[in-house]
């Protein structure tokens, strides 16, 4: 008997799940966090991504998270991004959990989602705890405060802190129910995230992973395909893809 391929397997799967990491925006022109130029080679997290460092010195902080908003702002979605909202558009039961926080999976289409480390197009008033989005570049001023006079701080889980609970469990639950998970462009070493791939495996699920380089989840994975996302995905979902090559310049 024919092994089935990945193609297969997700045509016959009642829930798929997707897991993303900063290397599914590589591609889009958005720095990752630990690649040679990634964005914690040049800044340490502890100064800019702590509810401490808010504290010392909100300005600074926001600097460094407008200067995000505003490349962020100028990228556009790639084809990594479009193969999983399309994946999404044809699966009955799917979640996509990614830890980005730029918004692009959404720009996409993605409207099953669980953003585990928030957006940087949300922010939240310290004093009122109320979340609204911002879309706003550049900002007016820096730091912003909430009409109620409060500082507002972007709504992104920074280092020390807690996963919102309902987002985490939602994230719980996808892993453990799953029939394939697809994991994109993620170094897998970051916790919680990192552990829900093991949990789909614990829970039968056939685990995929599309990765530049190989990754501790490597040895895991049932399949591991090395190559940029924004090429392997729509390679690997071929013919759920829609066509978007219909369009061309007079
Ligand atoms: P990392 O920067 O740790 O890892 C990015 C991964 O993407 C690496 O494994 C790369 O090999 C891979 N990669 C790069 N370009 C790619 C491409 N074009 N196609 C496929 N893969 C590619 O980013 P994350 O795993 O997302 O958390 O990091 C997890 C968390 O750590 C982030 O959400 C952030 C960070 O500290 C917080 O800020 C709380």
């Amino acid at each position: 008997m024919r092994t089935p391929s990945f193609l297969q397997r997700v045509r016959e799967a009642r829930r798929v799940v997707v897991l993303t990491g900063a290397g599914v925006s590589a591609e889009s022109g958005v720095p990752t966090f630990r690649g040679t130029d990634g964005l914690w080679r040049h800044h340490r997290a502890e100064d800019l991504a702590t509810p401490e460092a808010f504290a010392r010195d909100p300005r600074l902080v926001w600097e460094w998270y407008e200067w995000r908003r505003r490349l962020i702002a100028t990228r556009r979605p790639n084809p990594a991004h479009e193969a999983i909202a399309d994946l999404e558009a044809r699966v009955q039961e799917f979640l996509l959990i990614t830890q980005n926080v730029d918004g692009l999976h959404r720009q996409a289409g993605s409207r099953r989602l669980v953003e585990l480390h928030g957006s940087l197009w949300r922010v939240r008033c310290l004093a009122e705890g109320t979340v609204t989005e911002n879309l706003e570049v550049p900002l007016p001023s820096l730091p912003p405060y909430c009409a109620c006079g409060a500082l507002v701080r972007p709504d992104v889980v920074w280092f020390g802190e807690a996963l919102p609970p309902g987002a985490i469990r939602q994230a719980y639950d996808a892993a453990e129910s799953c029939d394939v998970m697809l994991v994109v462009g993620t170094s897998a070493l970051v916790q919680p995230a990192a552990a829900l791939p093991m949990i789909g495996k614990a829970h039968g699920a056939y685990v995929v992973e599309v990765n530049l380089e190989p990754t501790p989840l490597s040895a895991f994975a049932d399949e591991c395909h090395h190559g940029k996302a924004g090429e392997v995905l729509p390679q690997l979902l071929g013919s759920l893809m829609r066509p978007r090559s219909l369009t061309h310049n007079p």
